[in-house]
């Protein structure tokens, strides 16, 4: 797809209604569940018979799926769901019965509780890599292709990069080129990157996935998910996935996450300064590991200059006990302890809380979402808890 304007213009120029007198600036709420229609019905409300029924589609879907096309330039129409993880298990789905996938061994916990419930069941097999490895990731990707050799759509590479919570950089050309060149299907959830800062599908993704919810919406009130591809089958997979299995967005849900995505530029511009200077401030903090791929001297830091446009907003703080991290999130008033990320204010939250977050993931482990408040403001407050965390040990 050739691009007319910068992403930070078309966030907030594309899927605007046609220019015309008294046309209002944006789209419609379509508050309807039917939609009046008189012939024959395909299976799924094929697009010649017309939008049918809520759970095949909604005008209001459409200009926030052409909008998020644009972004991640998918020459077809993005396709929202009701989660990220909606999406999540739609892209899933795509690999064939008793197939493989291959994840990062620290991606988003529920991705991966979704692969190992699917797993548990013998849908398909996963491997779990650390992604930022990538003799280790094209040796497990290779394995697996050779493992099912001559079945369509057998094996997965699922991609996070950074990596959640542990900000783990994928050197995302190249696994994505070896993924490709043994078949394998490559599908990156793209939700801490954002569109502006990488685009998958332009260096070989088949797919990318999104927690909308996050960035993209950007102000915590909504929960919604989007796939995007420029394959025509996996396109209709997708889709057939959403109107069958059901995870279907609320209009409403959409139209907040199109509003939102209006001021995305400008919310990671501010953003991502913010976790930058906060990096730096919190590396002279005696006591405490700071994981930033912004700082040069974090291990993710020479992919993530090569292949993003800024360094994200998330960072993480380890502290040295599980007990010293939770005295930190008693101790802010500002921060608010909070799962999540990915909104206009700033969270914190220590990962092990979740079961299920990986045993790799230290115990001491702080994600912080940085949000777009005054950075003193943000400083004052964690600098204090810090100290009163650390010095209560
Ligand atoms: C990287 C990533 N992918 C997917 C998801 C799931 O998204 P949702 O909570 O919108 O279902 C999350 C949620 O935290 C996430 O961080």
């Amino acid at each position: 797809m050739t691009q007319k304007w910068a992403p930070e213009t078309v966030v907030v120029e594309s899927a605007r209604p046609q220019r015309e007198r008294d046309a209002p600036l944006n789209p419609a709420v379509v508050l309807s569940s039917t939609f009046v229609g008189t012939h024959d019905l395909g299976a799924e409300g094929a697009e010649d018979d017309g939008i049918q029924y809520g759970r095949f589609g909604n005008p209001t879907w459409s200009p926030f799926e052409s909008a998020l096309a644009e972004l991640e330039r998918a020459e077809l129409p993005g396709l929202v769901f009701a989660s990220g993880l909606a999406a999540v298990s739609a892209a899933l789905e795509l690999v064939a019965p008793g197939g493989t996938v291959v994840m990062p061994r620290h991606c988003y916990l529920g991705s991966l509780s979704a692969a190992r419930d699917s797993a548990a069941v013998g849908r398909f097999d996963v491997v779990t890599v650390d992604i930022a490895d990538t003799d280790a990731v094209n040796d497990a990707v290779s394995a697996a292709a050779e493992r099912h050799a001559g079945t369509p759509r057998a094996v997965m590479l699922w991609v996070e990069s950074p990596t959640n919570p542990m900000l783990e950089v994928a050197d995302l050309p190249a696994v994505i080129a070896h993924a490709k060149s043994v078949d394998a299907l490559t599908v990156v959830d793209n939700t801490f990157a954002t569109p502006l800062g990488q685009q998958p599908l332009t260096v070989g993704a088949d797919v990318v996935v999104h927690s909308v919810t996050k960035y993209l919406a950007g102000h915590s009130d909504v929960v919604l998910g989007a796939a995007l591809t420029s394959n025509t089958d996996l396109h209709e997979a997708l889709h057939h996935h959403r109107s069958i299995r059901g995870a279907v967005a609320g209009p409403w849900e959409v139209w907040l996450a199109l509003r939102g995505l209006r001021t995305l530029a400008l919310r990671i511009e501010r953003s991502q300064q913010n976790a930058l200077e906060l990096a730096k401030r919190l590396s002279d903090v005696p006591g405490i590991e700071v994981r930033f791929p912004g700082l040069k001297s974090d291990p993710g830091h020479a992919r993530a200059a090569a292949q993003l446009t800024g360094f994200g907003s998330i960072l993480c703080v380890v502290l040295p006990t599980s007990a010293a991290a939770l005295a930190v999130t008693d101790c802010v008033s500002l921060w608010t302890p909070a799962t999540s990320l990915g909104g206009v204010e700033s969270l914190i939250e220590r990962r092990r809380r979740h079961v299920h977050e990986p045993h790799t993931v230290p115990e001491g482990l702080l994600r912080l979402s940085v949000g777009i408040e005054h950075v003193d403001d943000l400083w004052a407050d964690l600098e204090q808890a810090l100290a009163s965390a650390l010095s209560t040990r």
